[in-house]
Formats: C-alpha cells, sequence, structure tokens
C-alpha cells in the first residue's frame, strides 16, 4: 500500500503531447478512477506509474520518494490491461506465478501465494487450465490475480472489463470493488465508461487532450461539473446545453428571457440535466417531437422556446404523446461561460420550475 503522488509529470513524444504538466496526489488505500474519452492519456498516465514509460518532465512519488529511474520490475505494481495478456501456452498456475519469478522466494511459498491468489478471484479449479480453455471472466479474474500475487504496493486497472458482457461486467465491478476494500491496496482503474469509475471509485479523475478537467465524487460531477467538458461528458442522457447570452441581470436563450443574478455579462451557455426539465407546469411551453419509453423512465424531446430541450421522467407509462404541448419548468440549471467553458458557480438562474 502506498501514498502516490505525481509532479509536474508530463509525456511527449515527438510533437504529440500525451499528457500535460499535472500534480495529483492518491492517497494510501484510495480507489480512484482516471476517466475520460479514447486518447486523453489514460494509459499513458498508468504506464508512467508501472514504469513502462519514462515521464518526459516531473516526479513520480511513491510514500514519499521519487522512483523515476525504479524499473518497472522493482516497483511492485500490479497491472491488468484489458486485454488480459495472459501467456497461452502456460497454465494457471504458471501464469499467476510468473511475476514472482525475479523474487527471491521458495518455491512452497511462491506456490502458496499463487493459490492465495487464486482463491481471492476465485479461480483455484482451473490452476491448471491453458487460457484457451477459459471464459473471458475467468481469464480476467486470473489477470487480476496475477496482478495482486506480488502483494503489490499499487493496482493499476487499464480498461480491464471492456471485454466482457454487460452483466458479467456488472459482477466483476462488485468483485473488484468488494477485494479492494478487503485488500485495501491503493488502486488506479482507467476506464471511459462513467457508470463503472463512478459506482467503483472513491473519487474520479475527468480527463480531456492530456489535462484533468476536474477531480471529485460522483456527485461533484454530476451535480457541480467544473467545465462544459465534465457536464456533458458525464451523464446518460446527456445534459441539455443551451447557447445563451448575458447581459445586465437577464439570461437571453433562444426566444426566452430569464432573470439571473451573478452571471456577469457575455457569450453564455445553460446546462440542464433531463431530469430537471419539470414537464407539466411551469412558465415555458414545449412541443413533444418525439420520444424514448425506456421501461422505467421516458425520454421526451422538445421545442421550446429555449431551444430543443430533452426531459427524462420516472415511470413506466409516458404521461404526454408526440405533438402535445406542456408546460414545463426547469428544477435546477447550471451556467457555463462560452469562452472559457468554465461553470460560473455563483450565478442563479430564474428558471420557474
Ligand atoms: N508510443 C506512442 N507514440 C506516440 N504517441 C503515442 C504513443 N502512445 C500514445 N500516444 C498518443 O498519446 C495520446 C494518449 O494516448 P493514450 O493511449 O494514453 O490514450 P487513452 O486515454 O488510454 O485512450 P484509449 O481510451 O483509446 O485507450 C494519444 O494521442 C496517442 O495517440
Ligand atoms: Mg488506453
Amino acid at each position: 500500500m502506498s501514498q502516490i503522488e505525481l509532479r509536474k509529470v508530463s509525456k511527449r513524444w515527438g510533437e504529440v503531447t500525451a499528457v500535460e504538466p499535472l500534480d495529483l496526489t492518491i492517497g494510501d488505500g484510495e480507489f480512484v478512477a482516471i476517466l475520460g474519452p479514447s486518447g486523453c492519456g489514460k494509459s499513458t498516465m498508468l504506464f508512467m506509474l508501472a514504469g513502462i514509460y519514462t515521464p518526459s518532465d516531473g516526479e513520480i512519488l511513491f510514500d514519499g520518494a521519487v522512483i523515476n529511474d525504479v524499473e518497472a520490475r522493482d516497483r511492485n505494481v500490479g497491472i491488468v490491461f484489458q486485454s488480459y495478456a495472459l501467456y497461452p501456452h502456460m497454465t494457471v498456475r504458471d501464469n499467476i506465478l510468473f511475476p514472482l519469478r525475479f523474487k527471491d522466494l521458495p518455491k512452497e511459498e511462491a506456490l502458496r501465494r499463487a493459490h492465495a491468489a487464486a482463491g481471492l478471484v476465485r479461480v483455484e479449479e482451473l490452476l491448471e487450465r491453458k487460457p484457451a480453455q477459459m471464459s473471458g471472466g475467468q481469464q480476467q479474474r486470473v489477470a487480476l490475480a496475477r496482478a495482486l500475487v506480488k502483494e503489490p504496493q499499487l493496482l493499476l486497472l487499464d480498461e480491464p472489463l471492456s471485454n466482457l458482457d454487460a452483466s458479467l461486467r456488472t459482477t466483476m465491478r462488485h468483485e473488484i470493488r468488494g477485494l479492494q476494500r478487503k485488500l485495501g491496496v491503493t488502486t488506479i482503474l482507467v476506464t471511459h465508461d462513467q457508470i463503472e469509475a463512478t459506482t467503483m471509485a472513491d473519487r474520479v479523475i475527468c480527463m480531456s487532450k492530456g489535462r484533468i478537467e476536474q477531480i471529485g465524487t460522483a456527485d461533484d460531477l454530476y451535480h457541480r461539473p467544473d467545465s462544459l467538458f465534465v457536464a456533458g461528458f458525464i451523464g446518460s442522457p446527456p445534459i441539455n446545453l443551451l447557447n445563451a447570452e448575458a447581459s445586465g441581470g437577464t439570461l437571453h436563450c433562444g426566444e426566452a428571457s430569464l432573470r439571473v443574478a451573478g452571471g456577469g455579462d457575455g457569450k453564455r451557455v445553460l446546462g440542464v440535466r433531463p431530469e430537471a426539465v419539470a414537464l407539466g407546469s411551469g412558465r415555458f411551453q414545449g412541443a413533444i417531437h418525439d420520444l424514448e419509453p425506456h421501461g422505467r423512465e421516458t425520454i421526451y424531446h422538445l421545442s421550446s422556446p429555449l431551444g430543443p430541450v430533452r426531459a427524462l421522467e420516472a415511470g413506466a407509462a409516458a404521461r404526454f404523446k408526440v405533438g402535445d404541448n406542456v408546460a414545463f419548468g426547469l428544477t435546477s440549471t447550471l451556467l457555463f461561460d462560452a469562452g472559457t467553458t468554465r461553470r460560473i458557480a455563483e450565478a442563479r438562474v430564474e428558471a420557474g420550475a
């Protein structure tokens, strides 16, 4: 177990900057997720921590000691890749034993540890099998056992569940989370799946284009996104982002005018989560031009004076139909500066719920 610190760490390849200089501290025993779209630098971050890539600049510290020059195999880091990367010609037992090959352990002790790791992820019955003789979920468990066998200070998981089907993914999410709690190992999960990130991790690091956009809990990212990027990336169905302009306490949004306090003057974006569009009463009027029944909720698409708006309503049966005109209000809103893309935390919009 370890506290991890990155100080002004960056990674470039020639002209390509994969990770801009960034600072980050991860507490001992903490479970964090790095969340962001493809190419934003997630794997590069992990590979620098694992010692597979050397940072272009900055320092990486484990428990206060700089480890930039420590080789991957001496770092005591366990890593699980998306592709499992098990050795196909080796049995499960030998795959799990593999990371111990450089450790000066008596054979008995190495076997004891391998069996213990197999037990943790419930593959003790499969020790004689080869990877090809197992399901994807079983292979992923073996990959996890192999990462845990060294009793690592730091566990790195790079999209470990993305090759599994949806129901197995849910099971493995809980299993990995439970295992991490039990072992107390500092863990970093890389994913582009927001559900995976927010359900498994204590804190989520949201990245875009090699930069940290925001670090926070699921609640922070959803309800208090720092930027338009985070607001748009988190949440499904996505947040409504409506172009607006603020001047002298009035927010002009489409053909509507709303009173706003603390919103300044200039181009703005009004953010409204779909569930904050309350249908049935309110100061706006919208026409439903499409609806999506989802069983336990319905998503309505409206044209309105504010612009096109998506509304989400809980409940099995749709209350409205295509063509209906409905009154609606906004129960909560977020306001962003369209230029800087940052949220204006002090803005209060009167949206007439
Ligand atoms: N060895 C390399 N040489 C040059 N550029 C690289 C190299 N590895 C990664 N990059 C670039 O660095 C950026 C970040 O890549 P990285 O693999 O960290 O992204 P990622 O967030 O893990 O994406 P994904 O979700 O697709 O796995 C990308 O623009 C990528 O093309
Ligand atoms: Mg990656």
